[in-house]
C-alpha cells in the first residue's frame, strides 16, 4: 500500500515528526541512526549491528528528510545516508503505544470459536503448523485433536517446534491422581485458576497437556485470559492494578531433592508498560512479611483480581477427550480444573513444557518462509513484528 506522509524536522534536527492522514509519530534522530536498515549499519548476512551505537554523537541530528515513494530517505549529521521503509517505520512507532503486545486477541467466556488444530496436519504441513502457532499466539491456547493416545504421543509435534523443557519432574510427566502426590495437581482436588511453576527461572513458556483417558466424573478444564482479566482490573480498579504490577511476591516448591524459588508481580508489564506476563499460584505463593499497610493493599488487590479470574464471565470450560491436547501460553492464561471422582473411571493426562523463544522463533521463521519470503533476504530492520503477527 502506498502511504503518504509528511516528514518534519524538529528540535534542530534531533527529532523527526511523521504525519500521515491517520497518525503522527515522533522519532529520535539517534534511534533512526542506530536502526538504519543498510549494509553499512547492519551486517546483511546476520542483520546484526556493525556500528557501535553507544559511540554515536549525542548531538547527532538529521540534516535532510525526504520521501521517495514508500521510502523515507534521511541524511544525518555524521554524513550517513539511509532509507527506511515507511510502513515499517510507522508500525515501529505504533507498537510501543499500545497496552498489549501486537497481534493478540483478548477473549472472555463469549469466545465463540475455540482455536483448534489437527495433529497430523500440523505434523505434515508447514502451513497448518503456522496456523496453529499463530492461533496459539493470538489466543494464548489451542486445542489439538487427533493426538496418538500413547504415553509420549505429543512428542512428535513438540519436535517440530522446539526442545521439550526438562525439569526435576523429567520431560513429559503424568498428571493423574496418585496416593503419594508431590504436587496437588496429582490429587482429585479442583484446581483454582493458576499459572504453572512461577518458582522456576525461566518460568515454563507453554504447557502441553495431553489427554490419554478422561472417564472420571468431573475434571473439566477451565481457561481464563489473564490479559483480559488484567485489562478489566485496570478499568475497574486502577489502584489495585497498579499495586499488582508493582509489588513482587514470591513462590516456592519443595520436595526431597529440589528447592525452587522465584519472584515477580502477579501482573508484570514490560519496559513500555504493556502486559508481559501474569502469575497466580495460590498453592505456592509465599509473600514476604512486608509492612502491614503494604500487605493490606496487596491483599485487597489480589482478592479483586481473584474474583475476576474465577468469574463465569471470563471463564471458558472444556473437557478434553482422549486423543486431544491443549497447548497453553503460561505467561498469559490461567488454567484450572474442576474436582473429579475416580469412581466414574480413569483420568490420565500427560504434560510437558516448551519454552517461549523456540515457539516464537518457529512461528516467525514459518511466516517468513510461507507468507513473506522476500523478508528472508533482508537484514533485520525496523520491527516487522506487527506485520508478522496479524
Ligand atoms: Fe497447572
Amino acid at each position: 500500500m502506498t502511504l503518504s506522509a509528511t516528514p518534519t524536522l524538529q528540535a534542530q534536527g534531533r527529532r523527526l515528526r511523521l504525519r500521515t492522514q491517520d497518525c503522527e509519530r515522533q522519532f529520535a534522530a539517534l534511534w533512526l541512526r542506530e536502526r538504519a536498515p543498510d549494509s553499512e549499519t547492519l551486517d546483511p548476512q546476520t542483520g546484526q549491528r556493525l556500528i557501535e551505537a553507544a559511540q554515536l554523537p549525542l548531538d547527532l541530528t538529521i540534516e535532510d528528510a525526504r520521501l521517495e515513494a514508500d521510502r523515507l530517505r534521511l541524511r544525518f549529521s555524521d554524513g550517513h545516508d539511509t532509507a527506511f521503509d515507511l510502513n515499517a517505520l510507522l508500525e515501529a512507532g505504533e507498537a510501543v503505544r499500545t497496552d498489549i503486545p501486537a497481534g493478540l486477541t483478548l477473549w472472555d467466556s463469549r469466545l465463540e470459536r475455540l482455536p483448534e488444530a489437527d495433529f497430523a496436519a500440523a505434523l505434515e504441513s508447514d502451513a497448518r503448523l503456522l496456523e496453529m502457532l499463530e492461533d496459539l499466539h493470538r489466543y494464548g491456547f489451542v486445542r489439538v485433536r487427533g493426538v496418538p493416545t500413547e504415553e509420549d504421543g505429543m512428542q512428535a509435534l513438540i519436535d517440530r517446534i522446539g526442545p521439550l523443557r526438562r525439569t526435576n519432574w523429567g520431560g513429559i510427566a503424568d498428571v493423574k491422581s496418585v496416593p503419594q502426590a508431590y504436587d496437588l495437581t496429582m490429587t482429585q482436588r479442583g484446581l483454582e485458576p493458576h499459572t504453572d511453576n512461577p518458582y522456576r527461572d525461566p518460568i515454563p513458556g507453554y504447557i502441553w497437556l495431553h489427554c490419554l483417558t478422561n472417564a472420571a466424573e468431573g475434571g473439566d478444564s477451565t481457561l481464563v485470559d489473564g490479559f483480559k482479566a488484567a485489562q478489566r482490573l485496570r478499568e475497574e480498579a486502577p489502584e489495585d492494578y497498579a499495586c499488582l504490577t508493582r509489588l513482587a511476591t514470591e513462590f516456592f516448591y519443595t520436595d526431597q531433592t529440589t528447592r525452587l524459588a522465584g519472584e515477580g508481580p502477579l501482573i508484570e508489564l514490560d519496559s513500555q508498560g504493556r502486559l508481559h506476563r501474569v502469575r497466580f499460584s495460590n498453592r505456592t505463593e509465599r509473600i514476604p512479611a512486608h509492612d502491614p499497610e503494604v500487605l493490606e493493599r496487596y491483599y485487597a488487590a489480589r482478592q479483586r483480581f481473584y474474583e475476576l479470574i474465577t468469574s463465569d464471565e471470563l471463564t471458558v470450560h472444556l473437557k478434553l477427550d482422549p486423543g486431544e491436547m491443549l497447548i497453553m501460553d503460561n505467561y498469559r492464561l490461567f488454567h484450572g480444573r474442576t474436582a473429579f471422582q475416580l469412581e466414574g473411571g480413569v483420568r490420565h493426562l500427560r504434560q510437558g513444557y516448551v519454552d517461549r523463544d523456540s515457539t516464537a522463533s518457529r512461528r516467525r521463521v514459518l511466516f517468513s518462509q510461507l507468507r513473506a519470503p522476500q523478508l528472508q533476504t533482508q537484514p533485520a530492520t525496523a520491527p516487522k513484528e506487527k506485520e508478522e503477527l496479524q
